[in-house]
């Protein structure tokens, strides 16, 4: 059944020890570089990075916190010299400000912020788009790039597409209900054939504080979106992140944001079509007729998987007409079926249950409560959809479920209760087409460690101790077709931690090994192949950072003895979540 035929494995390089310490490890003959850390300039004129001395300013004009989705735009088709573009997802307040700590009786006290903490966690957020070039076979920043930018929570951005202009998206500030300022909580995402940057907003109901005024319309829709959860202090200062005083802010959040690099001064665009829900990521794939395929996940247990098909097709040679493909289309969400078929259900208004009877006036109201539109249509409760990886030659599709240990109930697409370590999930859409609405799929392997039979995982036994892993969070499909996946939650309790593992899909039963791992604290973001293959950028997230499991590892603040001071290892510096690129010594294909 599988349309891949391999001969032989389709990785060969020497496995990487499973474990945890204080820095990173890759397979033996490559190199793993740094390439940009938490503060390092990124224009000519940015202030060095003075971690006790950090401004709103020389934050938004240097490399933001927490690296999570790494995108590569080739200048003039080439793998040596292009704009990356990296998500800043969130902020680690005890692990950036000095001081700001105390610990008593085992118990984490963080102070409250002021409004300079809260303006320079606002500019770590958003992305950084950034010229860079391989040199003697070494990776640079150009520092004085002419598209070099950052994007923060404080950039004016425009709502387009369907919902724009609704008047359940007007604030005191914003009239017409397309005008918003900042984005936040970019976690995975992606790059279009036409050359754009996408941001996915995922957990934006964190940002809110405050209580909606009684009965406001609102309230089922935020209550499904977990708004407002006030893990930030933004609203003290900024009054659009406190719903008793801008109660539709947070439906402005939650979308796919496109940003055209090209252009250091364009407006982002949140295409609202896309749908409002906790995006993880956003890759995307050319069908067969020109539409453009996005895959979507709703990172929250038993939330869904979506896809966006264009109504327009691709134009290679149209860049400015391709500018509005994510403006016109259909989002659909997955339904998994017991038989091991599937459909993709349309969120179109006034078709099946999605009219005024069940509160939906219009595709706007569909968008802005995608979940509860999906929730009409019957798609699967998942247990938590992350990255979803299109194979363009194969016309397969490989989404990763991270875990859920809530489930108590288990279908055939999500087949563990209590999900600790969970499954990725292979799609075979219809005829390999990959705007078909409906397909087969079969569960590709469930996660965990296969020595422990209560763990029930189905790695091959070809995947050793080192190869096995739990939590799938990103992924790629690189240009040979071979799977690359990363974890997130991987810890010292499993006696290792996060990294990024090869997958060969080639044979009845998926063997991993692993290639890369970051230091303790840390999760593994990205990864990202150069269209050679030759460099694999990834990110290392919140290094250092401890949390309940973290015991004896991590420690609350820099200015207490971390575990960790990676990557720069100085006592003047705090833990630095970083950029790295991975090259071959001697050149040559990654993991061949
Ligand atoms: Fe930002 Fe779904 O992890
Ligand atoms: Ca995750
Ligand atoms: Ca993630
Ligand atoms: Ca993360």
């Amino acid at each position: 059944e599988k349309a891949k035929a391999q001969s032989g494995p389709q990785f060969s390089f020497t496995e990487v020890e499973a474990g945890v310490d204080e820095t990173h490890h890759v397979a033996e003959g490559y190199d793993a570089d740094v390439l940009l850390r938490w503060g390092d300039p990124l224009f000519a004129d940015s202030p060095e990075f003075d971690p006790t001395k950090q401004t709103p300013e020389a934050q938004a004009r240097q490399f933001g916190y927490n690296n999570d989705y790494v995108g590569y735009i080739p200048i003039d088709g080439s793998s040596e010299h292009g704009m990356l573009v990296v998500n800043h997802e969130y902020t680690n307040e005890h692990l950036m400000f000095p001081g700001i700590v105390t610990v008593a009786d085992g118990k984490v006290e963080v102070a409250p912020a002021d409004r300079n903490r809260v303006d320079v966690e606002m500019a770590a957020h958003g992305g950084t788009i950034v010229e860079i070039r391989k040199d003697g076979g070494k990776w640079r920043v150009v520092r004085d790039g002419a598209r070099n930018r950052r994007i923060t929570s404080d950039t004016e951005m425009e709502l387009t597409g369907p919902a724009a202009g609704h008047d359940r998206l007007k604030t005191s500030a914003d009239a017409t209900g397309k005008k918003v300022i900042g984005t936040v909580n970019n976690c995975a995402g992606g790059v279009t054939p036409w050359g754009t940057y996408i941001m996915a907003e995922e957990n934006f109901h964190g940002y809110f504080m405050g209580e909606l005024p009684e009965g406001h319309r609102e309230a089922a829709n935020y209550e499904r979106y977990g708004v407002p959860e006030g893990s930030y202090e933004w609203g003290n200062f900024h009054e659009r992140f406190d719903v008793s005083k801008e109660p539709n802010e947070p439906n402005r959040f939650g979308w796919v944001v496109e940003v055209d690099v090209d252009d250091p001064n364009s407006v982002p665009k949140k295409r609202t079509a896309l749908g409002r829900f906790k995006h993880e990521g956003a890759d995307n794939v050319v069908a067969r007729d020109g539409r453009v395929v996005f895959y979507l996940g709703d990172d929250e247990r038993f939330d869904y998987v979506y896809k966006f098909v264009t109504a327009g097709r691709y134009d290679p040679d149209d860049r400015a007409a391709n500018m509005a493909l994510l403006d016109d289309g259909t989002l659909h969400v997955a339904r998994f079926e017991e038989d091991g078929t599937m459909s993709w259900l349309s969120l179109t208004f006034g078709e099946g249950p999605l009219t005024a009877e069940n509160g939906f006036e219009s595709q706007a109201d569909v968008l802005i409560e995608t979940r509860k539109a999906a929730d009409l249509l019957g798609a699967t409760p998942m247990d938590r959809p992350e990255d979803i990886g299109p194979d363009g030659e194969t016309g397969r599709v490989y989404v990763m479920l991270t875990n859920n240990t809530k489930r108590k109930e288990a279908n055939a697409a999500n087949p563990r209760v209590d999900n600790a370590f969970g499954h990725i999930v292979e799609i075979a859409e219809e005829g390999g087409d990959f705007a078909a609405t409906s397909g087969r799929w079969e569960i590709l392997v469930k996660c965990g460690d296969p020595s422990v039979a209560e763990v029930g995982a189905t790695f091959s036994t070809e995947t050793t101790k080192n190869g096995w892993f739990g939590m799938p969070d990103n992924c790629a499909v690189d240009a040979d077709g071979r799977l690359w996946v990363a974890t997130d939650g991987l810890s010292p309790e499993h006696g290792r931690t996060d990294g990024l593992f090869a997958v060969d899909t080639s044979g009845d039963q998926a063997t991993s090994k692993l290639f890369f791992r970051v230091p303790v604290g840390a999760e593994m973001c990205g990864p990202l192949p150069t269209p050679d293959l030759a460099t694999f950028f990834v990110a290392v997230q919140h290094p250092g950072d401890g949390g309940d499991d973290w015991e004896g590892f991590g420690r609350p603040s820099y200015y207490e003895d971390l575990s960790t001071r990676w990557p720069d290892f100085r006592d003047d510096m705090p833990v630095r979540p970083s950029v790295l690129a991975i090259t071959r010594q001697g050149g040559g294909k990654i993991g061949a």
